[in-house]
């Protein structure tokens, strides 16, 4: 094993033995999966190159989630948060972990996962209160991204046939939405005490997150119809829809809630 470089590309691996066997028996979701069961015939060679780059990048999004959640277990040890609120996020991680083994394997169904630049994600030095720093992560990474995701993962699932696609996004959707939960339960427990400061550094996070994820949602547009497809990271959908109903997830699931909590305009 040596350290990655910034200008390696992204590779995930298994260390093996022993120690694959004690997170094969934690996770028996990844092997219990019907692997093998895609037929690729029907689609054409864009469509599948188009899946093994957004399922490679799904992968690379997915093992960057585990430090996220990782970050949120540090900070709620440091907000002193209830016990048994902490433990749920050692669950997280692991879930995330198995998130990003299901969609390297899927992209290894299709053929393999494409070359791509890693750049792990550097986090930030903040010198606020741990209650302050709590709500931030659980805003930007949680309310607005697990939200986000679990509303476009669902819809993917709505549509998707084959039994390893729906059933690969089935586990993902359904951890999502509790990730997303605990965002929400920290987030209105937290932002009604912290200070003025605090709130309004909150609101300009929540503005600056809806933002991204909304250019992504735009962004949707421009890509190639080769990129929408039963075995495609995005799924079954023309581009148009699934722009419509990722405004929609974002106005009604996520900015609705916001403006509860006074966080936005
Ligand atoms: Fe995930
Ligand atoms: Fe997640």
């Amino acid at each position: 094993m040596t350290a990655c470089e910034a200008s390696d590309p992204f590779e995930l691996s298994l260390y093996g033995g022993a120690i694959e066997r004690r997170y094969r028996r934690a996770s028996p979701e990844v092997e219990a999966l019907p692997w093998g069961t895609m037929d690729l015939d029907r689609f054409g060679v864009d469509q599948i190159e188009a899946a093994r780059s957004g399922w490679t990048q799904a992968a690379r999004q997915e093992l960057e989630s585990a430090a996220v959640h990782a970050r949120v277990l540090e900070q709620m040890v440091r907000a002193r948060m209830p016990l048994d609120l902490i433990a749920l996020s050692t669950q997280f991680q692991r879930e995330e972990l198995v998130h990003a083994e299901i969609a390297s394997r899927l992209a290894m169904e299709l053929g393999g996962g494409v070359v791509m630049k890693d750049e792990p994600m550097r986090l930030q030095v903040i010198d606020r209160s741990p209650e302050a720093e709590l709500a931030e992560t659980a805003l930007w990474a949680m309310c607005v991204s697990e939200t986000f995701s679990h509303a476009m993962l669902s819809e993917g699932l709505h549509r998707a046939k084959a039994p390893l696609f729906s059933a690969a996004r089935m586990v993902i959707a359904k951890d999502e939405a509790a990730h997303a939960r605990l965002g929400w339960l920290l987030l209105e427990g937290l932002a009604p005490d912290l200070t003025d400061a605090d709130r309004s550094r909150l609101r300009r996070v929540a503005k600056a997150s809806i933002g991204e994820v909304s250019r992504d949602a735009e962004a949707v547009l421009k890509l190639p119809r080769a990129f929408f497809s039963e075995i495609a990271a995005v799924g079954d959908m023309d581009p148009q829809s699934y722009r419509d109903s990722a405004k929609a997830a974002i106005e009604e699931r996520v900015m609705e809630r916001l403006r509860g909590l006074d966080l936005l305009d």
